[in-house]
């Protein structure tokens, strides 16, 4: 079962680096790995709301191979956007040093990935306030910022201001080899 680039949207003029680029890119990349379900995803511009049409897939597979350095996919998993993302040295250095840092709901970076995997963030796209979409490469973290109330995640997607009282959720996904994963 093939995947399909739906549109995609890299920080090309600005580099990996720059904390303002909107670096959304949208493929269609989940592989359905239950029941032999069709292939989708869907794009997504500033915010997005799970719809009706959602097709709530028990599992899925994804190819890393698909986000470059600096860069994040947004997959759909069981109606839920799942933010695939391929973390900088710097993104990830920044989180290392918060990792003792006060916070309402306390995590290390270490806890946030696999192990030997701190490149790849893999999180429910889903604000723990009231359940907006936070958009990457906004806040005072470097992370998300959620449009709806203001809540700010870092670049391990711990929440550091605002209303939200939890991190981004992770989803329970494993390697399935050194570039694929599995959601669900
Ligand atoms: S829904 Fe994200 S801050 Fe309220």
């Amino acid at each position: 079962m093939a995947n399909t680039v739906v549109e995609s949207y890299p920080p090309t003029e600005h580099g990996a680096d720059d904390p303002n680029r909107r670096d959304f890119i949208h493929i269609a990349a989940a592989t359905a790995a239950v029941g032999g379900v069709a292939v989708f995803a869907w794009p997504l511009i500033d915010e997005m709301n799970p719809s009706a049409d959602v097709l709530a897939l028990a599992s899925i597979e994804f190819d890393l191979s698909k986000v470059s350095l600096g860069q994040q996919v947004v997959v759909k998993w069981q109606g839920k956007p799942v933010f695939v993302r391929y973390r900088t040295p710097k993104e990830i250095a920044e989180a290392v040093k918060d990792d003792n840092a006060p916070m309402k709901d306390p995590a290390t970076d270490a806890s946030r990935h696999k192990p030997g995997k701190a490149q790849y963030l893999i999180l429910v796209g889903v604000c723990t306030h009231l359940g907006c979409v936070p958009n990457f490469g906004l806040g005072d973290y470097g992370g998300w910022l959620c449009p709806c109330h203001g809540s700010v995640y870092d670049t391990a997607g711990r929440i550091r201001k605002g209303p939200a009282p939890l991190n981004l959720l992770m989803p329970n996904y494993a390697f399935t080899s050194d570039t694929k994963i599995k959601i669900g």
